[in-house]
C-alpha cells in the first residue's frame, strides 16, 4: 500500500525520495492543506484546494498542475492507500534546485502523505486547557506557509505546561492558536475573531460559521481580549483536525465551570453529522 506521493511517483511514506535541494527543505519555500477524510470523502476539499492556490499565489508560487489535476492526485493517494479514514497533508513548494534566495526557474514540488487519524475528543481529566502566547508571527498569517517556527515554538510552551493549545495574542486581542481558530460564547452568541491578515481563515471556522447559521446561532466576527475569553460562559477551538475541541482551562482560569456548555454541544453535533 502506498501512502505518500511526490511529484507523480507513489511511495512509502519512509522511502527517501526528496533530495537535499528541495526549496521546503532548504527555506520552508512553500504551502500546504491537511485535509482530513471520513469514509473514503475528503470533508471541504473544493475549500481546502482553493485556500491552497491562494496560498501558492500569496506567496507568487505559479503552481503548474490546475485544481483538478492535484484532485485526482488526491484521490489517487486516497485510494492507494487502502485507507478510509485517514488525513491527508499536501504541499506544494518552489521545487528542487541549487540553495539561492531568489526563484529558481523549475517547476514546483508537489508531495503528499495518508496517514490514518486518531479521533481527539476529550483531553484528559480535566479537559483540554490552553495557554495565552504573544504572537510572535509575521503579518501574514493568511497564508498556511510551511514556516511554522513562532507556531511550534508557542505550541512546544503549551506542551510543556500541560496544555493542548496555545492562544495567541497580538496587540491585546486574540488572533487564533498556533494550529487552530478560536471562538467564545457569551450570552448564547458565538464570538470570533474577524477574518484578516493575521489569521488563517480555516477550513473548519467556515463549517462552524455555516452550523451556527443553519441552527439560528447568532455569530459575531469581532475582536475579544484575553480577559473576554477568560470570562466567557464557553471556549471551543476548531481545526481540521481537533474538530470542535472544548476548552475548560486558559492557564488557571476554569472556563464554563469545566463542563462541556450547551452551545458548544450543539455545534460539535452538527459538526458530526457533516462529516
Ligand atoms: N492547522 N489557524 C492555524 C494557524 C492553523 O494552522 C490551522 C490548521 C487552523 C485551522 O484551520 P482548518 O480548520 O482549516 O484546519 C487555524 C492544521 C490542522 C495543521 O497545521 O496541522
Amino acid at each position: 500500500m502506498f501512502s505518500a506521493y511526490f511529484n507523480g511517483a507513489f511511495v512509502t511514506c519512509d522511502e527517501p525520495v526528496i533530495p537535499i535541494d528541495e526549496r521546503g527543505h532548504q527555506f520552508g519555500d512553500g504551502v500546504y492543506e491537511v485535509i482530513r477524510v471520513y469514509n473514503g470523502q475528503p470533508f471541504m476539499l473544493d475549500e481546502h484546494i482553493e485556500r491552497l492556490y491562494q496560498s501558492a499565489a500569496a506567496i507568487k508560487l505559479c503552481v503548474d498542475s490546475d485544481q483538478d489535476t492535484l484532485k485526482d492526485s488526491i484521490w489517487n493517494l486516497i485510494h492507494k492507500s487502502g485507507l478510509s479514514s485517514l488525513d491527508l497533508y499536501v504541499q506544494i513548494t518552489r521545487g528542487i534546485a541549487p540553495r539561492n534566495h531568489l526563484f529558481p526557474e523549475r517547476p514546483v514540488s508537489i508531495s503528499m502523505t495518508a496517514k490514518p487519524f486518531r479521533h481527539i475528543s476529550s483531553v484528559g481529566e480535566k479537559g483540554a486547557g490552553v495557554t495565552l502566547h504573544p504572537d510572535e508571527r509575521w503579518e501574514n498569517c493568511y497564508i498556511k506557509s510551511l514556516n511554522l517556527l513562532p507556531n511550534i515554538l508557542a505550541k512546544q510552551t503549551a506542551h510543556e505546561k500541560g496544555f493542548l493549545e496555545a492562544v495567541l495574542v497580538r496587540n491585546g486581542k486574540v488572533t487564533e492558536g498556533t494550529s487552530s481558530n478560536v471562538f467564545i460564547v457569551q450570552d448564547s452568541s458565538i464570538i470570533t475573531t474577524p477574518l484578516s491578515k493575521h489569521i488563517l481563515s480555516g477550513i473548519t471556522r467556515m463549517a462552524v460559521k455555516s452550523i451556527a447559521e443553519d441552527a439560528g446561532i447568532p455569530l459575531i466576527e469581532r475582536h475579544f481580549s484575553p480577559e473576554e475569553m477568560i470570562q466567557s460562559d464557553e471556549l471551543f477551538i476548531t481545526s481540521t483536525t481537533l474538530e470542535i475541541m472544548p476548552i475548560y482551562w486558559v492557564d488557571n482560569h476554569l472556563i464554563s465551570e469545566g463542563k462541556k456548555g450547551t452551545v458548544t454541544r450543539v455545534i460539535q453535533e452538527l459538526f458530526d453529522r457533516r462529516k
